[in-house]
C-alpha cells in the first residue's frame, strides 16, 4: 500500500498532512531487510530495542536506511528510533557517509576488579596488535566475571583470564560464540522433584500461606535495595489487575556475578520461583529482563523456557524474555520497565512505584534473579533454610561475588553476619604476595572501607552507620599493591559513563568528579560540594550513591589524597 493512502498515519487529523512522514525518505531495499528480518512478529513498541538488535546481529551495526526503513515499519518517528538505538551501548549506530565497524569487536572489561589484574595494559596491548580495519578493541564496563579478571568478550565469546595469545587463538580459530556450561535441564531438575511445589500451588495453593513463609524466613530483595519480598507481593496484589511480573537480571552492578553463577547451574530454581511469585500476585505476564553480556545465560533460558513450554508448565509466550543493549541503568527497576517499553532507559520518578504503575502502566513486581531462587528453595524446604542461619547477630545467607586480590576468587554462600575477614578466608586468604588493605563491600555505589574495618557483618542495615550498603554483596579486595583513590577514580569512571543523562546533578558531577579526582591533590571542599549536591539532588540511586567512593576515600585514605 503506498504511504498516501494509509489514512490517519502521517497526515493530520483534517486529512492535510504530509504524504510522507518528516526527513529523509526510506529505501525500498532497507525496508524489505528490515521487513524480512523482522517476519511476521507484531509490529509493537515494546518490541523497538528486540528489532534493533535483530538488525544489528544481521548486519553488525545500525546504519541509517535500516533504521529509517524500521521507523517506516514501525509507524515511528526516526527520532524515536534513533534516540533509543543511540541510548544503549551495544548499537552501534552509522550515519549515512560513516565507516561502518569492522565486523569483529573486542569489548575488554576496565571495571575494579579486571583493572587490578591488569586490563588496561591488555587493552593497549591488543589495540596495537591488531589490525584496527579488521578487529575494533573497545573498553566496556563490568561483564560479571570478575572471578576470572581480566576479562574481554571476543564478538560473544568471553574470554576469561585473558592474555593478547588467547585472543589471537580465539580468533584464528574464529571462535566468537558463546560457550554453553553444563547446567541442570528441565528433566534433571524434574527428576529431583523440580516443579512439583509450583503444581500443587497451582491446583490448591494459598498465595498468603506462600507469603507468610517468604515472611518467615527473613528474605530480602538480593537486588540490592533489600526489600521484605513477601511484603511486596502484598503491595503489587493491593493494586487492580491485569499485573505483571519483570525479573531484573541486570546484574551490571561491577563485581557482581551471583545471578550468572545460578543461572548458568540450576537455572530452574529461578524459572520456578519466578513462576511461583507470578502465580502470587496473578501475573498475567512474566517478563525477564536479562542482561546482553550473558549470552551464554540467554541463551539457556531461551532453550529451557520453550522445553517449559513444550512441557506443558507454562503457555506459549507466557514468560517474555527481553534483552538489554549493554546500559547499567537498566538495572534500576522503573529504567529496566522503560527499556522492556522498548525506550531509552531512563528512571521514572516515584512515586508512583513500579508496584502500582509498571509495565504499560499497569502493577509490576519486580524481582532480581537471586530473589526468586531463593523464593523456590524456600517454598521446596522452608523458610528455615534461611531463617536458621545465624551469625554475629544476623540471620539468613547472603551470596557473596568475591574478586579482586583473593587466593580464590568466586561466589560464596555464607552466612548474612559474615565480615570480611570470614569472606577472605572463605576465598583462600589473601592472593600471594598481596596484604589485605581495602574492600568494597557491594559494588562501587557501597564505597570503599580500610581493613581496620574487618569486623562488620556485611549485611542489609549494618553498613549504613559507616556511609556504605551492601546493595549487591559485589565484595572486592585490594592490597598493599593498590591505591585507593585509583579504585574510587575506577568507580566514578564508570558511573560517569553510565549515568542516564537525565538529571544535571549526576550527568555534570559525576564527570566533574573525575576531572577533580584526577589531580594530584584533590580539592576536598569542591568534591564535598559536589557530593552533597549529587546525593541531594540525583533523581535515582545511580547519582546519589555515585559519591561514596569520593567521601570513604576522602575519610579513611586522606593520606593518598
Ligand atoms: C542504579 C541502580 C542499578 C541497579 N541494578 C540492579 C541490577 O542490576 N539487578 C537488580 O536485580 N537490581 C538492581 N537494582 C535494584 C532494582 O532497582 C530493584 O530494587 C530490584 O531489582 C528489586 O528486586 P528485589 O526486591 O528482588 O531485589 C539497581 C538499582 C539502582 C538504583
Ligand atoms: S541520577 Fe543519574 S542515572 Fe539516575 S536519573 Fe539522574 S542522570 Fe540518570
Ligand atoms: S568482569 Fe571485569 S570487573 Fe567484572
Amino acid at each position: 500500500m503506498a504511504l498516501d493512502e494509509r489514512k490517519g498515519v502521517w497526515k493530520s487529523g483534517k486529512g492535510k498532512g504530509r504524504h510522507t512522514p518528516k526527513g529523509r525518505q526510506y529505501e525500498d531495499q532497507a525496508l524489505q531487510e528490515v521487513q524480512v528480518l523482522l517476519g511476521p512478529q507484531p509490529r509493537e513498541r515494546d518490541l523497538l530495542i528486540e528489532f534493533l538488535h535483530l538488525i544489528k546481529d544481521e548486519y553488525g551495526h545500525l546504519s541509517a536506511a535500516h533504521l529509517r526503513a524500521l521507523a517506516e515499519e514501525m509507524r515511528l518517528s526516526m527520532a524515536e528510533i534513533y534516540e533509543v538505538a543511540s541510548f544503549y551501548a551495544h548499537f552501534d549506530v552509522v550515519k549515512e557517509g560513516e565507516t561502518p565497524p569492522p565486523a569483529l569487536t573486542i569489548r575488554v572489561c576496565d571495571s575494579l576488579s579486571c583493572e587490578l589484574a591488569g586490563a588496561a595494559n591488555l587493552q593497549k596491548a591488543l589495540q596495537d596488535g591488531l589490525d584496527p580495519s579488521q578487529v575494533r578493541v573497545l573498553r566496556a564496563p563490568c561483564m560479571g566475571r570478575c572471578d576470572t579478571a581480566p576479562v574481554l568478550e571476543l564478538g560473544h565469546n568471553h574470554i576469561d583470564h585473558a592474555t593478547v595469545e588467547a585472543v589471537e587463538r580465539a580468533i584464528a580459530a574464529q571462535a566468537t560464540h558463546p560457550i554453553i556450561p553444563d547446567y541442570e535441564t528441565l528433566s534433571e531438575y524434574q527428576q529431583n522433584g523440580g516443579y512439583r511445589a509450583l503444581q500443587e500451588l497451582r491446583q490448591s495453593g494459598d498465595w498468603e500461606a506462600l507469603q507468610d513463609k517468604v515472611l518467615a524466613s527473613g528474605l530480602r530483595g538480593l537486588g540490592g535495595a533489600g526489600f521484605p519480598s513477601g511484603k511486596k507481593w502484598g503491595f503489587v496484589r493491593a493494586n487492580e489487575g491485569p499485573r505483571y511480573l519483570a525479573v531484573n537480571g541486570d546484574e551490571g552492578e561491577p563485581g557482581t556475578f551471583k545471578d550468572r553463577y545460578y543461572l548458568e547451574r540450576m537455572p530452574h530454581l529461578f524459572l520456578e520461583g519466578m513462576l511461583m511469585a507470578a502465580w502470587a500476585v496473578e501475573a498475567e505476564k512474566a517478563f525477564i529482563y536479562m542482561r546482553d553480556e550473558y549470552p551464554a545465560v540467554l541463551k539457556i533460558l531461551a532453550d529451557e523456557i520453550a522445553a517449559l513450554e513444550a512441557a506443558g508448565l507454562v503457555p506459549a509466550g507466557y514468560i517474555d524474555l527481553r534483552r538489554g543493549a549493554g546500559a547499567y541503568i537498566c538495572g534500576e527497576e522503573s529504567a529496566m520497565i522503560e527499556s522492556i517499553e522498548g525506550k531509552r532507559g531512563m528512571p521514572r520518578h516515584r512515586p508512583p512505584f513500579v508496584a502500582q504503575v509498571g509495565i504499560f502502566g499497569r502493577p509490576t513486581l519486580v524481582h532480581n534473579v537471586e530473589t526468586l531462587h531463593w523464593v523456590c528453595r524456600i517454598a521446596r524446604e522452608g523458610p528455615q533454610i534461611l531463617s536458621s542461619v545465624e551469625k554475629n547477630g544476623r540471620t539468613g545467607l547472603r551470596s557473596y561475588s568475591v574478586s579482586g586480590r583473593v587466593q580464590n576468587p568466586g561466589v560464596y554462600l555464607l552466612p548474612a553476619g559474615s565480615t570480611i575477614t570470614d569472606i577472605i578466608a572463605a576465598s583462600g586468604g589473601m592472593a600471594q604476595g598481596h596484604a589485605f588493605k581495602a574492600y568494597q563491600p557491594g559494588g562501587p555505589s557501597s564505597g570503599l572501607l580500610p581493613a581496620s574495618m574487618n569486623d562488620i557483618p556485611l549485611d542489609f542495615d549494618t553498613l549504613q552507620p559507616h556511609g556504605s550498603f551492601i546493595g549487591s554483596a559485589a565484595v572486592v579486595v585490594l592490597s598493599d599493591q593498590d591505591r585507593a583513590r585509583d579504585a574510587a577514580l575506577n568507580m566514578l569512571r564508570f558511573f560517569e559513563d553510565e549515568s542516564c543523562g537525565q538529571c544535571t546533578p549526576c550527568r555534570v558531577g559525576c564527570e566533574k568528579a573525575v576531572k577533580l579526582m584526577q589531580s594530584e591533590s584533590w580539592d576536598q571542599p569542591l568534591l564535598g560540594e559536589l557530593c552533597t549536591a549529587m546525593q541531594d539532588a540525583s533523581i535515582c540511586g545511580l547519582g546519589q550513591a555515585a559519591p561514596n567512593p569520593i567521601l570513604m576515600t576522602m575519610k579513611h585514605f586522606s593520606d593518598e589524597i
